[in-house]
């Protein structure tokens, strides 16, 4: 499969919102009580024959970057691990110390791709979700596997060397 990857431009907005849109209603992303409109953020975009497959967008502070949301619109064909490869080399290049992720309690396949991929569990945040659906209703109550959606989990990975990947 031949993915090409390339960084957000201003001319991918539109692009990039109507892929947050329909994965995750909009694309105002609520952290730490922040509303954020993750269209705007830096990232990456991965195409395949012309065509959007997945996109990543990131929220880069001084000392760690963080993945405000990871999307791979065809799941288990490396999209996901292309994407965050692309993050991981120049956060490398730019001597990022750390990358750091949240995910809701029930994503279950962001646990183990995260963890296959050098992040370990850094804290879990009681309740915070359950907070959040106050501010933004449309916040599913249930979610994948039927797990009720309550808690945050972070992941961190230290991007110390090479020898991390
Ligand atoms: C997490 C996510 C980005 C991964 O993207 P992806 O394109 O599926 O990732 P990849 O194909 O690179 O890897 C997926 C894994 O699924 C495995 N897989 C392949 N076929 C599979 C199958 N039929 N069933 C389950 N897993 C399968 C792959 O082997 C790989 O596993 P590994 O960790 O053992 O290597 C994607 O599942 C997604 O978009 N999730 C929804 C949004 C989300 O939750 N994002 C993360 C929080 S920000």
């Amino acid at each position: 499969m031949s993915v090409v990857v390339k960084t957000i431009g201003d001319e991918d907005r539109e692009l990039l919102t109507e892929l947050l849109v329909r994965r995750w209603t909009s694309p105002d992303i609520l952290i730490e009580g922040e509303m954020i409109d993750a269209s705007q953020l830096p990232g990456f975009l991965a195409f395949q024959d012309g065509r959007l497959v997945g996109a990543v967008t990131l929220i880069k502070r001084a000392h760690e970057w963080e993945i405000l949301t990871l999307d791979s619109l065809q799941r288990w064909g490396g999209v996901g691990t292309i994407l965050l490869d692309a993050v991981v080399d120049t956060a490398l290049e730019l001597g990022m110390p750390r990358l750091l992720v949240r995910t809701s309690n029930d994503n279950l396949d962001a646990f183990r791709f995260y963890q296959r991929r050098g992040f370990r569990l850094e804290k879990v945040v009681q309740g915070v979700i359950d907070e959040e659906r106050k501010l933004k209703p449309e916040i599913p109550a249930t979610g994948l596997h039927g797990i009720p959606i309550r808690d945050e989990v972070v992941f961190a990975r230290p991007l110390v060397s090479e020898n991390n990947r």
